[in-house]
């Protein structure tokens, strides 16, 4: 996606070999009308596909989600992250370990909202290691639904979740899908 890519290199700060920044768009401030672009190409991508249910995680995979939904007129659902989980009977959880922060959180998604009926793509902000996704997947397979595919508005290619969850067989489309973060330079694929 020609916009986006244009916005990461005029935006986009690369913190280190492995870490983009771009609160300016997506993770903090966030850009209404890139947004919608995102949420329409996503909806383009996918448009072979019936999707009853769009699922992403808090907090950064909302707004692309959003728009998705209302480009297609489905409900946008997010995990939850939680620190401790007590009463889990009426949730899916399932756990997501981050090797960029080193720490392990536990997701939840009401079983109200999500059921075997669905046709759920879902989405997030950046696909690094893939763990977010695993857990995702997890949790939809836990309600009986079916993942259509994952739509990914920033993949860090160099990194190994994308073909990790692809060799497993699961529909992946990235928005932008970076090849190297070196030497303070932001380099796609094409
Ligand atoms: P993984 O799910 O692919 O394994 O990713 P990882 O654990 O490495 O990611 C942990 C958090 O860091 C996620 O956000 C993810 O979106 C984000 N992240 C990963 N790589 C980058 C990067 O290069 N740049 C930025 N800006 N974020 C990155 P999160 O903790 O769920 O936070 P949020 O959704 O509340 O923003
Ligand atoms: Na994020
Ligand atoms: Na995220």
């Amino acid at each position: 996606m020609e916009l986006l890519r244009e916005k990461i290199e005029k935006e986009g700060q690369v913190l280190s070999d492995t870490v983009l920044k771009v609160d300016s768009f997506l993770n903090h401030q966030i850009d209404p009308m890139l947004m919608k672009e995102i949420g329409e190409e996503f909806a383009n991508r996918f448009s072979d596909q019936v999707i009853t249910k769009v699922l992403t995680i808090e907090s950064s995979g909302i707004a692309p989600a959003t728009f998705l939904g209302l480009t297609i007129g489905a409900p946008v659902v997010f995990a939850r992250k939680r620190k401790s989980l007590t009463l889990t009977d009426n949730l899916y959880t399932s756990s997501v370990h981050s090797f960029t922060k080193n720490e392990t959180n536990e997701i939840s998604v009401s079983k109200k909202f999500l059921s075997a009926d669905d046709n759920v793509v879902i989405i997030d902000d950046f696909l690094a290691n893939g763990e977010a996704l695993k857990g995702l997947m997890d949790i939809v397979n836990q309600a009986g639904a079916t993942v259509v595919g994952a739509g990914i508005v920033i993949e860090k290619g160099f990194q190994l979740g994308g073909q990790l969850m692809r060799d497993q067989g699961l529909r992946i489309e990235s928005l932008a899908n970076i090849k190297s973060l070196a030497n303070g330079k932001v380099e796609f694929f094409d």
